[in-house]
């Protein structure tokens, strides 16, 4: 899976004989899962058309300040433009926009752009070989570079003069490929191991009964799906869930009781960096499981129940130096339980969700926690998606971490 997955990429075209490759680039971008906007300059018209790249990209292109609509001048809004952007990447990159994003110069909306982009900003230079190596072009590309902006280098090869030499702008899928790896590269998480428990157990009472809950294990799999866009990689030891979670960089294991998720722990836990326990692990489980399916010969049936393995406190034992985090579910003194837990299992933060909270907890879509690290210091958050939920706590572990 691409690390350009749902990220918005803003695509501007200037006008050297590349242009025509930016349809290609729209479409590797595409493929890679990325939406894809459009800002030219007015002269790469003459080179590729807007209607082409807004037939492959399916959003409109922009190259002026103002269009009309019913007759009215719309203003198109470069700073939304900008802000909108995960990552500008301007392809082909002309000596004259080079010379003038270096200089602050703004007299077109795709610089106008450029000014107002905060995302990381590529570009990919197309030009003559004596273009490319003249001194005033060399003082664009170390100037841009020192604002952070990140140059595609030219190769080799035939040029549009007839001349050969460096100055073609990289090939589309290159171009992609590129930023691919700098994204990853640049990934807070990445060389790092996550392990996360997730889902509920079943603990069993014969061969065809069991104690369970009804956690569906989507809070755990936001966690790993987050962990493994921050480049980690993750050992995520679910639960008996309907989910199908997908991702290069998860190993799912399939666990069922309690017993089994201690197991799966423990094979992953020593060489982890990062441990997050969201499983609602049973308390309990019958102390015999019957070999047979239990007939129904009595009036009343008791089941005697003894305590699982505490799968987090035997983590929180057997730390050395992993960041620990658990989860606790709490209705009444939420904080002081929710920091008892922490203290007792040898954490290094604790999510609280109050059942309290409508929208929190179980079977729901949505989480509302409070992240309370090992000081007791609490962040509460809003009622949020369990994706969002999962970014917030990854925000609070990066800042504990790094
Ligand atoms: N947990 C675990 N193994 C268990 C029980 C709980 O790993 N056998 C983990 C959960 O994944 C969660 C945390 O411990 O991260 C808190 O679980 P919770 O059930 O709320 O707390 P308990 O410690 O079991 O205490 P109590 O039920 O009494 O509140």
């Amino acid at each position: 899976m691409s690390i350009l997955r749902g990220k918005k990429v803003l695509l501007g075209v200037t006008a050297g004989i590349a242009a025509y490759k930016s349809a290609t680039l729209v479409r590797a971008f595409i493929k890679a899962g990325a939406s894809v906007q459009v800002v030219m300059t007015e002269k790469a018209k003459d080179f590729v058309t807007p209607l082409t790249l807004s037939t492959l990209s399916k959003n409109p292109v922009h190259s002026s300040f103002t269009k009309e609509e019913d007759d009215n001048a719309v203003w198109t809004n470069h700073v939304e433009l900008g802000l909108w952007a995960d990552l500008m990447v301007i392809a082909p990159a002309t000596a004259n926009t080079l010379s003038k994003m270096s200089n602050g110069t703004c007299d077109n909306l795709l610089l106008a752009t450029y000014l107002s982009a905060k995302c990381p900003v590529y570009f990919a230079p197309a030009m003559d070989l004596d273009m490319y190596i003249h001194p005033s072009s060399k003082e664009s590309f170390e100037k841009l570079t020192s604002y952070g902006n990140i140059m595609i280098e030219a190769t080799s090869g035939e040029l549009a003069s007839g001349l050969v030499g460096q100055g073609r702008m990289a090939e589309p899928e290159d171009i992609v490929r590129f930023i691919e790896t700098q994204m990853q590269e640049k990934l807070p998480l990445r060389g790092k191991r996550v392990v996360i428990t997730a889902g509920p157990t079943y603990e069993a009472i014969d061969p065809v009964r069991f104690i369970g809950n009804h956690s569906s294990g989507t809070m755990g799999a936001e966690l790993a799906y987050r962990a493994a866009e921050l480049g980690a990689s993750v050992d995520l030891i679910l639960g008996p869930s309907a989910l199908k979670v997908e991702h290069d960089l998860i190993t799912v294991h399939s666990v069922v009781s309690g017993d089994d998720m201690y197991e799966a722990v423990h094979q992953v836990y020593e060489q982890c960096d990062i441990a997050i326990a969201s499983a609602a692990v049973a308390d309990y489980k019958p102390s015999h499981v019957a070999d047979e399916k239990i007939k129904k010969n009595d009036d009343t049936f008791t089941i005697h129940l003894v305590k699982t393995k505490d799968i987090l406190a035997s983590m929180g034992e057997k730390k050395q130096g992993q960041f620990l985090v658990g989860f606790a579910l709490e209705t009444q003194n939420e904080q002081e339980n929710a920091l008892k837990k922490l203290k007792k299992k040898n954490l290094d933060a604790i999510v609280l969700n109050s059942l309290r909270d409508k929208g929190a907890g179980f079977k729901t879509k949505t989480n509302k926690i409070t992240f309370i690290d090992k000081d007791g210091s609490p962040t509460s958050y809003d009622l949020k998606s369990k994706k969002e939920v999962a970014v917030d706590i990854f925000d609070q572990i990066l800042i504990k971490t790094t």
